[in-house]
């Protein structure tokens, strides 16, 4: 029990995933069928602070100022509830979180708010995880979250074990690896919020797409291949990679039953209009993807990036375009005043 409140506060970014993770070969653990990769963004960030306090009557979310219940709080409490059985405590939590972004908006706050969350409450706890424990422990809260606790290029392991010791995500490259690559969000007008939410989603493509047993036995070669492209910083080779991954993933989505359809129809113009740019110069200088929702990641290096912006943000229904870089990893922040 922790007799006296114990505080801690962390921050971390949200990720995109070059090679996506869809669908868990174990529901309780959260342990994904295939490996993936991603790029921790820049810019956009989640900042929480964790409490453990006797004298509250149980655990309190606050999200961006305003109280939680339902949902959100349950699993959140959920998450905490991991975090106290490895700390041997039962004292509830305040949680404090701000995202300096639009929440569920589909730029992947879950897993900015998951990896914030595990870094926060495993150091009020009085734990001191290492970086692989500290991954395994933001993967039960959202699979994505494991990857956000690094920064730049980061893989997450699928591992092979039943109890997910070997599932967790590693740096591969800090962002400073390649800081002239280039992330413009085309940020779509009244997005749709996700009818399922993904954990759900992916299972039920696991169960029903006649494309998924394809796709798993693909996604290696592209790993290994977009590794590759990463290390020697190949900028057509990788949005080559990415594009084909994007489409393999929204494949699987489509023949899911019922299907899964994420794009509206702003967000397939944003993917026709980096086709036609990369036709019109004769090379591939972009490459987009999306995740479970219907903004659009375009990857291009700084050369071409203010053109290209220009281009994404005439696209009709294109609300704005963020232009973002790989960012650091997870770290603690400072907590001052109540
Ligand atoms: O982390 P979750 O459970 O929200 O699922 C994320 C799934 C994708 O964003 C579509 C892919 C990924 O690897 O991030």
């Amino acid at each position: 029990m922790v007799r006296r409140a114990a505080e801690a506060g962390y921050e971390a970014a949200p990720n995109i995933a070059l090679v996506k993770y869809w669908g868990v070969r174990d529901e309780a653990l959260g342990l994904p069928y295939n490996s993936s990769l991603s790029v921790t963004l820049d810019k956009l960030r989640t900042r929480t602070r964790v409490r453990f306090d006797p004298a509250l009557p149980g655990d309190q979310f606050v999200l961006n100022g305003a109280p939680q219940s339902g949902g959100p709080a349950h699993s959140v409490t959920e998450f905490l509830d991991e975090v106290r059985a490895i700390a041997r405590i039962e004292t509830p939590a305040f949680v404090r979180s701000e995202n300096n972004f639009q929440t569920a908006s589909g730029l992947a706050s879950s897993a900015s708010g998951f990896a914030a969350l595990a870094g926060a409450a495993s150091l009020a706890a009085g734990l001191k995880l290492p970086p692989a424990a500290l991954s395994r422990l933001a993967r039960l809260g959202s699979g994505s979250a494991c990857r956000s606790l690094f920064g730049g290029f980061v893989e997450w392991r699928a591992g092979s074990r039943p109890d997910g010791r070997d599932c967790f995500a590693r740096p591969l490259h800090p962002a400073s690896h390649w800081p002239s690559l280039v992330d413009l969000v085309a940020i779509i007008a009244d997005a749709p919020t996700k009818p399922v939410r993904s954990a759900v989603a992916m299972q039920r493509t696991v169960a029903t797409s006649p494309e998924y047993a394809r796709r798993l036995r693909e996604v290696p070669a592209r790993i290994r291949a977009m590794k590759r492209a990463v290390s020697v910083r190949d900028a057509p080779a990788l949005f080559d990679l990415t594009m084909v991954e994007c489409d393999s993933f929204r494949l699987v989505c489509e023949t899911t039953d019922p299907p899964l359809d994420y794009l509206v129809p702003a967000s397939r113009a944003v993917l026709a209009a980096v086709r036609s740019t990369n036709t019109e110069a004769g090379a591939t200088i972009a490459g987009y993807t999306h995740d479970a929702g219907a903004h659009v990641h375009v990857f291009t290096t700084r050369r071409y990036a203010r053109s290209l912006r220009r281009r994404l943000a005439s696209v009709a229904g294109v609300e704005k375009v963020l232009a973002l870089s790989p960012g650091p990893g997870g770290h603690p922040i400072r907590v001052v005043g109540r």
